[in-house]
């Protein structure tokens, strides 16, 4: 187990984050840090890199504590909570790639949820009730209206949604059992972008899952150009809606979750923008960060894809007071700005 040494700020409570070294857990903790939270990161760095929480020091100026702890491991996750005195989990810490999770089902479900189990269990006797935890919009499955609410129906359509749901199924029994537990459910849309200074942003590794990062190796010339499937749906331009959110909006909806949330039991948000984007408007947004075109050939459509999905994300802004605040052109500016920074991730 490896750890920093840890710069005391005045706190408004200590968030323990896992998962804390990733893509939207890196953006979170340098807002806790620059809003008064002391933090501590519980991270094994399956897709990460420590780089990552080097990074967070240098744009807030501010240390903290990290371990290199796979949440698996119940006991070394037992002498963090030792260690420190926990007011609140944010839990970022999972697999997230849907199409791997298909073709390793086991995988993701031995460690997204173990992982949880083994977090909850070791919270309970550690007398930790409060946690944030990361969902996503996949479990609302197809949509059968837009835009959704969070009480549309929940179905999941892949390995990795069905461990999201099964998650916020535990997370409603534990709040039924409990009732001093305070469970927070986010459900994020589409996460782009990264943080302003091009510090952190997603660590390209492997091979994408997501459009812009696509976008981004055609960019770079990895690619040589970009595979738009479908322009026959029905959206205003015939090609895949989704709602795209910039990271730093999504990570301070935690910060809004901890300080707005006062009552025990589980609360579910939606955290999107409410604008459907397609595949082309963002295609164009990338063009304008890069000052360049990219070239695109329109396939086929690819089996299990919906033609659109977006938040309603009325129920954030009322009980949060929560609200996304970049465009579209933010997202693929600050996205850009990190690739042309960061061309070989953290690793190079
Ligand atoms: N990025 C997205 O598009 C998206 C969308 C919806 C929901 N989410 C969810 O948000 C969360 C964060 O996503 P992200 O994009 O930052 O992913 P990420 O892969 O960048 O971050 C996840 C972090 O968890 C760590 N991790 C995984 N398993 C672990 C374990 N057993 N013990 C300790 N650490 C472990 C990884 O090393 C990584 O640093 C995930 O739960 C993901 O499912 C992400």
């Amino acid at each position: 187990m490896e750890k920093t040494e840890e710069k005391i700020n005045t706190s408004k409570g200590t968030v323990l984050v896992t998962g804390g070294a990733g893509y939207i857990g890196s953006h979170t903790c340098v807002q806790l840090l620059e809003q008064g939270y002391h933090i501590v990161v519980v991270d094994n760095f399956v897709n990460s890199s420590p780089v990552s929480l080097e990074r967070v020091t240098q744009i807030t100026g501010q240390t903290f504590p990290w371990y290199r702890v796979d949440l698996r491991n119940r006991t070394q996750l037992a002498e963090v909570f030792e260690k420190h005195k926990i007011d609140w989990v944010i839990h970022f810490a999972a697999l997230k790639a849907v199409g791997e999770s298909v073709a390793k089902p086991l995988n993701y479900y031995e460690n997204n949820l173990n992982a949880t189990l083994s977090l909850l269990m070791v919270m309970q006797a550690h007398h930790c009730n409060k946690i944030v935890f990361s969902s996503s919009a996949t479990v609302y499955g197809n949509p059968e209206t837009l835009p959704l609410t969070e009480d549309c129906a929940l179905r999941t359509t892949n390995p990795y949604g069905a461990t999201k749901l099964m998650i916020e199924d535990m997370l409603h029994d534990i709040c039924h059992a409990d009732k001093d537990f305070t469970a927070v459910i986010l459900r994020y849309f589409n996460p782009v972008g990264a943080h302003p200074s091009g510090l952190i942003g997603e660590n390209p590794q492997g091979i994408p899952n997501n459009l812009t990062p696509y976008i981004a190796q055609v960019l770079t010339g990895k690619l040589p150009y970009l595979q738009v499937f479908g322009n026959d749906y029905d959206t205003p331009d015939g090609t895949g809606v989704r709602d795209y959110i910039h990271v730093c909006d999504l990570a301070q909806g935690h910060l809004q979750a901890i300080a707005k949330v006062q009552k025990s039991g589980v609360h579910t948000f939606n955290l999107g923008t409410g604008h459907g984007y397609s595949v082309l408007d963002v295609l164009h947004a990338f063009e304008r960060a890069a000052g360049r075109k990219i070239p695109y050939q329109i396939k086929p459509r690819r089996a299990g894809d919906i033609a659109a999905c977006y938040a309603d994300p009325q129920r954030a802004a009322q009980e949060l007071d929560w609200h996304a605040q970049y465009d579209l052109d933010a997202m693929a500016r600050d996205l850009w700005r990190f690739y042309t920074q960061n061309p070989h991730g953290y690793d190079a």
